[in-house]
């Protein structure tokens, strides 16, 4: 069976990624660059949010797209504290269905959290929210998950 190619360029971005660590970037304009080029990849690409774990809390450090009201999510809230609780990647297809979900636009329809992790701790989590329904197959999952791993060794 063949699988569609993601959206997302991944070695382009972990390219970009290494140059900039390289030029002396470090962790903010890392997690800004990561937002901004995801979301230049374009949909389902909407918003990209970067949050980063501080003890209990998760804190967004870098975005690209609409604005979000929830700026610091604590572990089990929400999605994106669900993905920390419970150390997994959430790919929501319809955010409808989900009774925990925090609304950051009423346009998005589906939403892809990818943990960041190093080793067995989680760093933080890569954020993607799309206005259609079932944007993300497993190609569009395992792209993000290469960047977030890419990301995670020059933080
Ligand atoms: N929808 C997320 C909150 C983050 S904003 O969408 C950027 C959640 O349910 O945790």
């Amino acid at each position: 069976m063949t699988t569609a190619p993601s959206v997302l360029n991944p070695d382009k971005l972990i390219r970009a990624l290494q140059g900039a660590y390289a030029k002396g970037s470090r962790r903010k304009e890392l997690l800004q660059l990561v937002a901004t080029r995801m979301r230049q990849a374009g949909p389902p690409y909407t918003g990209v949010y970067l949050y980063l774990l501080h003890g209990a809390m998760l804190e967004l450090e870098a975005f690209d797209g609409r604005p979000t009201e929830h700026t610091c999510i604590p572990v089990g809230k929400g999605l994106c504290g669900r993905a920390v609780a419970e150390a997994r990647d959430i790919n929501a297809p319809d955010v409808s269905a989900e009774t925990e979900y925090l609304a950051c636009s009423v346009e998005t329809r589906a939403e892809l959290v990818v943990l960041i992790r190093r080793g067995a701790d989680i760093l933080g989590q890569i954020d993607v929210d799309s206005d259609v329904e079932n944007s993300f197959d497993e190609a569009e999952e395992a792209a993000v998950r290469e960047v977030a791993d890419g990301l995670a060794a020059l933080l």
